[in-house]
């Protein structure tokens, strides 16, 4: 599945390459002048827009530039700035503008600094005369934060919804798992036994709290900006709130100055990314740990696995290890943008053009992340035998013995002293765990009985614990959950 956009980090090359404009371009397609040209007497120096240019990587936002200037467009026609015919001549060569973006037609010239100068300059060529009436009462300051509330409303909410597809899968394993049990783990060390479904839903939760941080996010950034001009509004009678109404935004904003330099949004975009990236980083450290030789408690799908350009017996987890490196790019796109933002004074700075890079890169990398997760944990094949195994080492029922002492009486932190020096003995190869149980009169036969194997998971049985008998209530929340949430996203 190709992501939605273009790849992102392009450089000065790729500027150079699509603005290149073929010898066969028809004369109306050929270059044109800044936007802001009629103020300098000399044209921009290439080192400037070697530098400055924001095209590669904001022509990603075409769609929402177009739905943007089209809202702004049928606002201008109803306060009567612009004629009906005017209107219409500017929004027939928006829509003829997507229809090139959309095919892949449109010429971008080496004028072209951004979407928002490449979609208008376009549009004037088109419209004629009205064309130059497009950018009337608007500045790039309003129409960029404009775009990328747009873009963050789609793009979040596909985000959104692809977790939900993990959390599903990780749903029907847990309910395929049965009473399958592993080790639970404290500090790496084998801690007490787990059901397998609690171990993979204990990961849906996770991400069901990634979710609604998603949709959070979602409607605090659902406020338009349009209207605020390049910081303080304007002179003339333009309709802010009919515009945001118009683009399916919640609300408008109050403070022109807040409206053109706010980014918080960005920030909490790239952080709730940051963190799902966490997320996905301790689900790979794990699957990376299970498929290895010394857990082998999981085999990798063949087309979820990668082999060695030189050791023929390999079969390599680097999805699961990209899960957990990729988390570094998406925590370093955060503290970037956060160092970006801070000490900016008000309003606009160009500054702020360093949001898009960092939140288009978190976007693609947690899609892509999610859905090679996703197959992954689908297809592969757990080792129940493997993982009983290890769970069944007769330390792992050492809390449950000092828990049969505190059902007699015995204060736990004595019932853990005993029960310890019972382990230490065992350890020191003085017998098994169960024997030295068995012939300790405070402990004895029903105590060792607590030792063999399947029995510790099973005596996990409070509200939200790892055995089979409080499972039913958990997976019958995780269920109503998932039903919310698939409301919530329109699935
Ligand atoms: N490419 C710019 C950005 O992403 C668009 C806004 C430019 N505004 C300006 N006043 N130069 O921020």
């Amino acid at each position: 599945m190709a992501p939605s956009w273009q790849t992102t980090f392009v450089t000065w090359r790729d500027w150079t390459d699509m603005t290149d404009t073929p010898a066969d371009t028809p004369d109306e397609h050929r270059d044109g002048k800044t936007l802001w040209h009629g103020r300098f007497a000399g044209g921009p120096a290439e080192a400037l827009m070697a530098y400055t240019v924001s095209l590669p990587f904001d022509r990603t936002m075409w769609r929402d530039d177009i739905d943007g200037s089209a809202a702004h467009v049928r606002g201008l026609a109803r306060v009567g700035l612009l004629s009906q015919a005017e209107r219409d001549a500017i929004l027939g060569a928006l829509d003829d503008v997507a229809l090139e973006m959309s095919s892949d037609t449109f010429v971008f010239v080496q004028s072209d600094e951004d979407i928002h100068t490449a979609v208008e300059r376009r549009v004037t060529e088109l419209a004629g005369a009205a064309g130059g009436k497009l950018h009337t009462a608007r500045s790039r300051n309003d129409q960029v934060a404009t775009d990328l509330r747009l873009w963050c409303k789609r793009e979040l909410l596909s985000v959104a919804r692809s977790i939900h597809d993990l959390q599903s899968v990780l749903l029907e394993r847990a309910e395929g798992a049965g009473d399958v049990y592993l080790p639970g783990y404290t500090h790496l060390q084998r801690a007490q036994p787990v059901l397998l479904a609690h171990h993979l839903l204990a990961h849906g939760w996770a991400l069901a709290r990634d979710v609604d941080r998603l949709l959070a996010t979602r409607s605090r950034l659902d406020v338009s900006p349009l209207g605020a001009g390049a910081l303080a509004g304007s002179s003339l009678p333009i309709d802010p709130a009919g515009n945001a109404a118009d683009l399916g935004f919640a609300s408008v904003f109050d403070n022109s100055l807040d409206a053109v330099s706010d980014r918080d949004f960005v920030a909490e975009a790239v952080f709730d990314l940051a963190l799902i990236g966490i997320h996905l980083s301790r689900i790979g450290e794990e699957w990376v740990l299970w498929t290895s030789g010394e857990f082998g408690f999981a085999k990798l799908d063949d087309g979820y696995a990668t082999g060695s350009s030189m050791l023929p017996q390999k079969k390599n987890p680097d999805i699961a290890e990209l899960a957990r490196g990729k988390s570094g790019r998406l925590i370093g796109n955060l503290t970037g943008l956060l160092a970006t933002l801070k000490g900016l004074p008000l309003a606009y700075n160009r500054d702020l053009q360093e949001d898009k890079e960092p939140l288009f890169d978190s976007v693609e990398q947690v899609v892509l992340a999610v859905a090679a997760l996703t197959g992954m944990i689908a297809t592969a094949t757990f080792v129940p035998e493997r993982m009983q195994a290890a769970a069944d080492e007769e330390t792992t029922a050492a809390t449950d013995l000092a828990e049969y002492l505190v059902r007699a009486g015995t204060p736990f932190r004595d019932a853990h002293a005993i029960v310890g020096a019972h382990v230490r003995a065992t350890l020191a190869g003085e017998g098994s765990l169960r024997d030295l149980v068995a012939a300790d009169s405070r402990l004895g036969p029903d105590a060792a009985a607590l030792v063999g194997p399947g029995v510790g998971v099973r005596m996990r049985t409070s509200r939200g614990a790892a055995g089979p008998a409080a499972m039913p209530l958990q997976m019958d929340s995780y269920r109503k959950m998932m039903a919310r949430d698939a409301d919530r996203l329109g699935l």
